[in-house]
Parts: structure tokens; sequence; C-alpha cells
């Protein structure tokens, strides 16, 4: 050796292995050896990115639009995006309002980046997205995460938010639709949350919006900027095409705010990033301006899956599946089948075991629930076809019920 060995920054030190990235290996491990595997895990629509937008980026790389842009984003992409939050939203932003980053993971990710001291807090309902607490880590801060259980639809209310709020918050992180439970937060519960928040103006609000087209049953999706109006200057709204037009792999995200925060953040990414990909821009942008239709058609395609897997697996014994009211995953709790003994001999205590049961057992792979600080419970993606969803409830059906006789 020529030097001392790598060691991890404190920061790093924090952040562990995601259980996501665990059960994916236990799949592929399970699939390798020859078993028949239909994998749940993956967070990202099935379709594919609709036609018009692909031609969009065609265009745009014939076209030469192959250089740098703006860091925040190119002129007409964050006009389209102002526009959108008129049209949709239903709240006012001008373009420069609007930071275009790569996914709304790195729009949070520059949030804190650029507002966290070291040791502040961010407060956020578990279940939670598993990228929020280790992004707050890797910024030095604190995540804050309140158990908000079925009772409350998964949401956080005005009491527990007043409960987890300390001298050291500094954020309040609100997901509607969210992941992993399909919550969806209702006008009169933002306006609740806000009026808490009304008495703490350190506060800030970081309200991702990323399933917004994704709500179901004629329910409406809320901006918390249309709810609390008045906390405009201190609220972070974040958004992007990933979920709605089927372009994870694109990189779009859209950070939209008071500016000073975005300067700030289209700082941070000056010097990290550099502004997002060009073609990638010039897509969104497609997405944006072309035909909206796609978006209740795949809506109902979703809606459809979720009624059928809450309806297959609230017929099977030990799993009680409440009903996601948007996005595309349902989070049903397996606490029915604890004390129950897999066929390899393992008993069934929480919901890792059975989540690695259900692999080795059935070939169904799904995410425990302590990954989303959701124990007790497993998170299944409905973004896969009918015929699969059908076929992996059919088998989580028979395992449970070999399980518990
Ligand atoms: C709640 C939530 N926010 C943000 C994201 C990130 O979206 P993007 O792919 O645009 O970075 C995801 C992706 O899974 C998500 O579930």
């Amino acid at each position: 050796m020529s030097g001392s060995a790598f060691e991890k920054s404190s920061r790093l030190a924090k952040v562990e292995l995601s259980e996501i990235v665990r059960i994916a290996e236990a799949a592929r491990a399970a699939k390798a050896a020859g078993a028949d595997v239909i994998a749940l895990g993956t967070g990202e629509p099935d379709f594919d990115t609709p036609d018009h937008v692909k031609d969009a980026a065609a265009r745009a790389a014939a076209e030469g639009k192959t250089k740098y842009t703006p860091t925040a984003g190119t002129a007409e992409l964050r006009a389209a995006v102002a526009e959108k939050c008129k049209r949709e939203n239903g709240f006012d932003a001008a373009a420069e309002n609007v930071c275009v980053t790569m996914g709304a993971k790195q729009a949070l990710f520059n949030s804190y980046m650029v507002s966290l001291e070291p040791g502040e807090q961010v407060i956020f309902a578990a279940p939670f997205w598993t990228s929020y607490p280790d992004q707050v880590r890797l910024a030095n801060g604190e995540p804050i995460m309140p158990l908000c259980g079925v009772d409350s639809g998964f949401k956080i209310t005005p009491e527990a938010l007043e409960a987890a709020i300390t001298p050291k918050t500094r954020w309040v992180l609100l997901n509607s639709p969210s992941n992993p439970a399909g919550a969806v937060y209702s006008r009169a519960e933002l306006e609740a949350l806000a009026e808490v928040l009304r008495a703490h103006p350190r506060i800030w609000v970081s309200s991702d919006e990323i399933y917004e087209h994704l709500v179901f049953d004629g329910g409406e999706h809320v901006s918390f900027r249309v709810a609390a109006p008045d906390l405009a200057d201190r609220t972070l709204t974040v958004l992007g095409p990933s979920k709605s037009y089927a372009m994870t792999g694109w990189r779009i995200g859209y950070a939209v705010g008071p500016l000073p925060l975005i300067k700030a953040m289209t700082a941070v990414q000056g010097q990290s990033t550099s502004g997002a990909c060009s073609i990638s821009q010039a897509a969104a942008l497609a997405s944006l301006t072309g035909p909206q239709q796609l978006l209740a058609e795949r809506r109902a395609v979703f809606a459809r899956r979720r009624d059928l897997v809450a309806e297959r697996l609230n017929a099977a014994k030990g799993i009680a599946c409440p009903r996601p009211e948007g996005a595309f995953y349902a989070l049903p709790s397996c606490e029915g089948v604890y004390g129950a003994t897999a066929k390899n001999g393992k008993r069934i205590e929480n919901d890792a075991d059975f989540c690695y049961a259900l692999i080795d057992e059935v070939g169904v792979a799904t995410v425990p629930g302590r990954a989303f600080g959701a124990p007790g419970r497993f998170r299944i993606s409905t973004a896969y076809s009918d015929a699969e969803l059908e076929e992996a409830c059919r088998r989580i059906a028979a395992a449970t019920d070999a399980w518990l006789g």
C-alpha cells in the first residue's frame, strides 16, 4: 500500500446501504439461481416516454442544442414551468423563480446544501421516501421523522407537526401524493399545517409534488403554495416530469421558490453539475407544451392497478392493504403473518423476514416497510402490468395461506 486506506467522511458514515438495493440484490441472486422472480420494487412508470417528447429530443440534438445551457435551465423551459404552475397548480411564479435540476431529487438535495447548518432539522412524516433522511444527513442535518400511521392516513397532523418542531427546525418537508403510502393531503389538511407554521417564521416548507398527476377517485391535487399563499416567501415547490411523463431516465426536475433560495440553489448547481442536460431540457419542454391527454389515461391505468392490488391483498390471509389515494405504490401490513414459520424453518418476526421469505418461497420481491420508516409493512410498486400484479398477488396469497394454515 502506498498510503492510508480510504476513510469515509463523517457525513457519509451516517448513510447506509439502502434496503431497496439489498432486496434488489436478493431478487437478482434468486433469478440467477434459476427462480422465476417478479420484482415489484421499482419506483418508475412502466410506460414509455411519449413519442412527441422523444422526437423533440432528437430534433434538439440534430439542431445542435448540445452545448452548456444556463445553470438554472433554458429560458424556454423555465418559462414553460412558470406557465405550468399557473395553469395546473394555480399559483403564480415567474421564470426567474424556477431552477431546472437533475431530477426532483437534486432539487431537494440542493435546497439542503444551501440552507442547513450542522445539526439543523428537517421534519417529514414516516412513512417517507428513502432518500429523504439520507439527503438531510449528507447535508449535515438531522432528519426528524414522526411516525404517522394508518389512523392519520399516513399523514402528519398539525399536532404531530407542532410536537416535532424544535429551535433547530429549518424545514418541513411535505409529500403529496406520497411515496410509499399514496397519501394525498386535502386543502383543509394543508391549511391546518400552514396554521402551525405561521407561528414559526424561521421554518421553511418544501413541498414535493412529483406525483401531482396521480390522484385517484376524482380527488384533487392541492399545491401547498395554493393552500398557504401567504407562506410563498418561504415555500419551495418541487416538481418534475419523471413520474407524470415517464421520464425518470432523462433526469429533469423543477425547483420553484423565492428568488434568494433559487439563486443560492443555482449557485450550488453551478459548482457541482452545471445546468441539466440540454437534450433532456428540450424533451421536458415538449412534455409541458405538448398534448396532455396521456396524463388522465395513465392515471386511470394506475387507479385500476391500485384497485386490483388492494382487493387481492386484502383477500390474502394475514395481509391488510389500505387503499392508496394516489401515486403508484401500496403499503400493506404484514403483521398478521408474524409468528408464522416459513418453509426454510425461519420464523417471520418482522417485515424484512416477510419480504425475504416471499423472495425465497414464491419469487416475489417487495420492499420491507422499515426502509421507509414503516415497520410492519411492505411496499409494492404498481408500475407493472396487470398480469404481473395478478400473478404476484396470487403468489403472496399462496405463501401466507401456507404459512398461516
Ligand atoms: C417522493 C419522491 N420524490 C422525488 C423523487 C425523485 O424524482 P426524480 O427521479 O425526478 O429525481 C422520487 C422518486 O422516486 C420520489 O418518490
